[in-house]
């Protein structure tokens, strides 16, 4: 009997010890908060390898393109649904004159890119090739306007050229350049970091001057303008205070640039795929550090506008680390692992928690430079961690926001800690329920068990990124090591959904009404 007792209590102790150790998530039905697409917007500089030798191949390339534009590129960010692309800059669009951009290549004037490399820029991709680059892509365009170093007319007449559908000079222009119709530009971004390479300005000195830039850059018929202010550079508060108070309404967007350096040390930011759980776990802290300052600068945000009509904008932001070894430093080309993918994953878990305000958002870049998207060597190119994490999360787009309450575990390393994991949810047109779920911690996966408090759903599928190291790669002659596969570790328990969320992991799961 004694022996019975016993066996039965070994059977019993570990389903208790699995509840006591599951974490509790309670997702919640939705409201009238929406995930706008448009978080999941990128961004392409005149910088390094991203335009040349990235979208645009050289005029006798073999490579296949349309019009200078690669082929396989193009249908690889289709794929994902990027829905908008923010363009010339970064710093290069405070000194990027657009007339020196249209008309024959052959003549168009040569500049040197003064913020990357002193390179020669030959202006053969400008605004037609770049629009002809949106609609091949399906996406907005965004466009930086120069207030730097441009003058308010020459912003004024770049929106004419754009945008009007009358008789003009600008209108006239665009024609004879073999463009008919307006492109109908929306989101216009007045200037860059203004407060660094964008001029140097104080806050006060930039509104003024973005109320008379944002003046002239007129609604034409049938496009109006979604005017977006530079906005601050990470803690800068102060800068947010002070647009809100003196430009408020005028613009649609503020926006802020965080970005995540390993290191903490711009002079020493740390490798791409060279570091040590130390490294990983303070690259973590500085990821998750964007909560708060998005955060903080929302809170002042709701002081100046409750009803939340200006959109936060976190048109910058991803992992800056040192280039790789034996490239151009001016050309900010680093490896993508699968720390990428987890700080991409964690970024756009807290930009959807935060989707009542932070309404667009681009990754900083899109192809070879920064927490690139895509690689291209020559003729080949490859999908890097970070892409398919934008893979994964396209099911957020657009969707029904769905609160969720949660106490994360903690990643403990040394004596210091992080919350291990970070969630966010929605619920897309069809009742579908997607739930993206971040383990951070490298060693130890997470149990869960989740109400999902009346939301109703009968099957779950699964998909995960993960790998043997958080610095695992795909490189050129292995593309495919970090990738998405099938996910089995979630189970429908009743009305809830036990999940072992592996260590070192992003999972999305589908719950559907059928
Ligand atoms: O994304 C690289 C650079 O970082 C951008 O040009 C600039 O805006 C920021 O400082």
């Amino acid at each position: 009997m004694k022996s019975l007792r016993f066996t039965l209590l070994g059977l019993l102790i570990p389903f208790i010890s699995n509840a006591q150790n599951a974490t509790q998530l309670n997702i919640k039905p939705a409201d009238k908060q929406i995930i706008s697409k448009h978080i999941y917007g990128h961004f392409a500089e005149h910088l390094g390898r991203c335009i040349y030798d990235g979208f645009w191949v050289d005029e006798n390339s073999t490579i296949p393109n349309k019009g200078r534009i690669r082929l396989d590129i193009v249908e690889a960010l289709k794929k994902i649904k990027i829905p908008n692309l923010r363009w010339p800059g970064g710093c290069f669009a405070d000194e990027y004159h657009w007339r020196d951009g249209i008309g024959l290549r052959s003549q168009r004037p040569k500049m040197v890119n003064t913020n990357w490399g002193g390179v020669t820029e030959d202006n053969s991709f400008g605004t037609h090739e770049f629009l002809e680059l949106c609609e091949m892509l399906k996406t907005e365009p965004y466009i930086a306007g120069n207030v730097g170093s441009g003058t308010v007319e020459e912003m004024a007449k770049w929106v004419e050229y754009l945008n009007f559908d009358g008789v003009s000079p600008m209108a006239t222009l665009r024609k004879q350049n073999g463009r008919e119709k307006p492109w109908k530009v929306s989101f216009w971004g007045v200037g860059n970091e203004s407060w660094g390479c964008g001029g140097n300005m104080t806050a006060q000195y930039y509104c003024d001057l973005y109320r008379r830039y944002a003046t002239y850059a007129r609604n034409y018929e049938g496009a109006p303008l979604k005017r977006i202010a530079s906005g601050a550079n990470a803690e800068d508060y102060n800068w947010t205070e002070t647009c809100m108070k003196n430009i408020g309404t005028r613009m649609w967007g503020l926006t802020l640039h965080y970005y995540t350096l390993p290191t903490g040390n711009w002079k020493d930011k740390g490798s791409a795929t060279a570091f040590d759980e130390t490294q990983y776990f303070n690259t973590m802290k500085n990821c998750l550090r964007m909560d708060e300052i998005v955060a903080k600068h929302s809170a002042i945000m709701d002081k100046y506008d409750p009803s939340k009509k200006v959109a936060l904008i976190v048109d910058e932001w991803g992992i800056w680390t040192n280039v790789e070894p034996g490239t151009n430093p001016g050309f900010l080309y680093q490896q993508n692992s699968l720390r990428d993918a987890l700080i991409a994953a964690t970024t756009l878990n807290i930009f959807n928690n935060h989707s009542d305000r932070v309404k667009m958002a681009n990754l900083a870049q899109t192809i070879n430079v920064l927490q690139a998207l895509i690689l291209t060597e020559k003729d080949k190119m490859l999908l890097t961690p970070t892409y398919h994490v934008f893979d994964l999360f396209q099911v957020h787009q657009d969707a029904k926001y769905l609160p969720i309450d949660f106490v994360s575990p903690d990643y403990v390393s040394g004596d210091k800690k992080i919350p291990a994991l970070n969630v966010s949810a929605s619920q897309d047109a069809s009742g579908a329920i997607h739930i993206s779920l971040v383990n951070l911690d490298p060693k130890n996966k997470i149990k869960l068990n989740t109400s999902l408090n009346g939301l109703s759903w009968k099957s779950i599928t699964g998909q995960i990124i993960t790998s043997k190291n958080v610095t695992d790669v795909n490189s050129f002659t292995d593309p495919n090591k970090v990738s998405i596969s099938k996910f089995n570790g979630a189970k429908k328990e009743g009305s809830n959904l036990s999940v072992e969320l592996p260590a070192q992991s992003v999972v999305v799961l589908e719950l559907k009404q059928s």
